[in-house]
């Protein structure tokens, strides 16, 4: 085990320049200085190997440096980087066209660079299709930094920046390790929470609810996964009242879940769709997807979304490429058998570790809480930063939500090109740094 301490000496200056430059923007920062990365591990400056349980920020699913990204972002920069918002190119169209034919009802697509922006333009959409400006989130949703998803964003980051939108309306998600709904043998009541939030959304409403925003697995939230039916019973309280259903895929997308996307499990195709962070397994690139009645409606009211960004060749290049990759390398399926093999780990881990509540997810996006009591189910937030710290300081990256009255959730989501070895690996780090965590 190496102490976390500095690598070298000489790495003063660079700490000097984060002090005296690097606005600090959020997250504490790591105290190593990060050289490179390839596959499923990233590597400080001395060499030291740390295996990226998180795919960088919950991105990169074909992990760090795949050789066909290289390629293709080498081969695409020679040719074509980027572009006048008016002018089309291959790239474009043609990711345009794979993203438009996976799913029936999501034919028309539109590419831009972030998860915030993309749920902007989607939110937009909305508002202009249904000529009304309610939108309606989970309180524990994280849709991004930008003025209409941060509206929607209500796990944190909320306070201190004045008045959000007019008509941001928040309803809890269900959560089965928490229930706030039970049938009387303690299970969650999901429905009677819908009905109930609803009631709450419809007494607040002017009559302008334009749409809902929904991760499919609240991942900043605390890895709360919908229960099967909860989204086709929330399409139905949409449609009941003329609103949008909005799907933001950032994390889930892409194969994560195993499935193409999370909503495929429900078979409940959302009115609009938004990808993100996996779309360019780590390059900025995102989209939006929708039907084609509702860009048709769209477009005949001067609908609007024009960025830098949006024609650029180059990431529409490489987000052709993630499609290919996860393609040919079976990746959806492998995240359904990967995933298996990461869950029956961490539920060994719980058998053996009291502090251990609860595993929860799917795929290779699963959630591990901590908590000081298994029988009250209280989140223990200083023993997870203290496994956090102890599973760095032994070679693994494990990202923790800790989130007032929500627990201390790892978010486990490794690259889904993870061989099985180093699943196994990143498992035995774990049982190590939690017995060190508990000494
Ligand atoms: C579900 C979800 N949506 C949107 C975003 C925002 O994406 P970005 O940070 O690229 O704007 C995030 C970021 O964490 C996210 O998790």
């Amino acid at each position: 085990m190496d102490s976390g301490a500095p690598a070298d000496a000489n790495e003063s200056g660079f700490w000097d320049a984060v002090s005296n430059h690097v606005m600090r923007y959020g997250p504490q920062f790591e105290r190593r200085v990060i050289d490179r990365a390839e596959g499923s591990f990233v590597y400080d400056t001395a060499g030291r190997a740390i295996l990226d349980f998180t795919s960088g920020q919950m991105s990169a699913v074909l992990g760090h440096s795949h050789p066909a990204i290289v390629r293709t972002v080498q081969a695409q920069i020679g040719r074509l980087d980027h572009l006048f918002s008016g002018m089309l190119s291959r790239p474009v169209v043609e990711l345009c066209r794979r993203l438009g034919s996976l799913q029936p009802g999501l034919e028309k697509v539109l590419l831009l660079s972030t998860g915030g922006e993309s749920n902007e333009a989607a939110i937009r959409l909305a508002k202009i299709v249904t000529g009304k400006h309610e939108i309606v989130a989970f309180s524990k949703s994280w849709h991004g930094m930008t003025g209409a998803a941060a509206a929607a964003t209500y796990s944190a980051a909320r306070r201190g920046y004045g008045p959000v939108a007019v008509g941001s309306f928040a309803i809890p998600a269900p959560n089965a390790y928490r229930p706030r709904f039970t049938h009387p043998d303690g299970s969650l009541d999901w429905r009677t929470e819908l009905d109930d939030a609803f009631a709450l959304v419809d007494s607040q409403s002017t009559g302008n609810l334009a749409a809902f925003i929904a991760e499919p697995i609240l991942s900043s939230g605390g890895i709360i996964e919908l229960p099967p039916g909860y989204l086709a019973a929330l399409k139905e309280k949409c449609r009941e009242r003329g609103m949008l259903l909005i799907l933001d895929e950032a994390q889930t997308g892409i194969g994560r879940t195993g499935d193409m996307f999370a909503f495929q499990r429900d078979g409940v195709t959302p009115d609009i769709l938004t990808l993100s962070k996996t779309l360019g397994a780590g390059l900025p690139l995102s989209a939006v997807l929708t039907s084609s009645a509702i860009e048709e409606t769209a477009h005949e009211r001067g609908f609007v979304f024009l960025t830098t960004h949006v024609s650029d060749p180059l990431p529409a290049a490489v987000g052709l490429t993630v499609l290919d990759v996860v393609e040919q390398e079976g990746l959806i399926a492998r995240a359904q058998v990967a995933g298996k093999r990461l869950r029956a780990g961490l539920e060994a881990l719980q058998q053996r570790f009291e502090c251990i509540g609860d595993v929860r997810g799917r795929g290779l996006l699963l959630g591990l809480e901590i908590v000081a009591d298994r029988a009250a189910r209280a989140p223990d937030l200083a023993m997870g930063d203290r496994i956090g710290a102890e599973a760095m300081a032994r070679g693994l990256s494990m990202n923790i939500v800790k989130l007032p009255a929500m627990g201390a959730v790892f978010r486990i989501a490794p690259p889904l090109t993870i061989s099985d070895g180093e699943l196994d690996r990143g498992l035995e780090i774990m049982a190590e740094a939690i017995a060190a965590a508990r000494r």
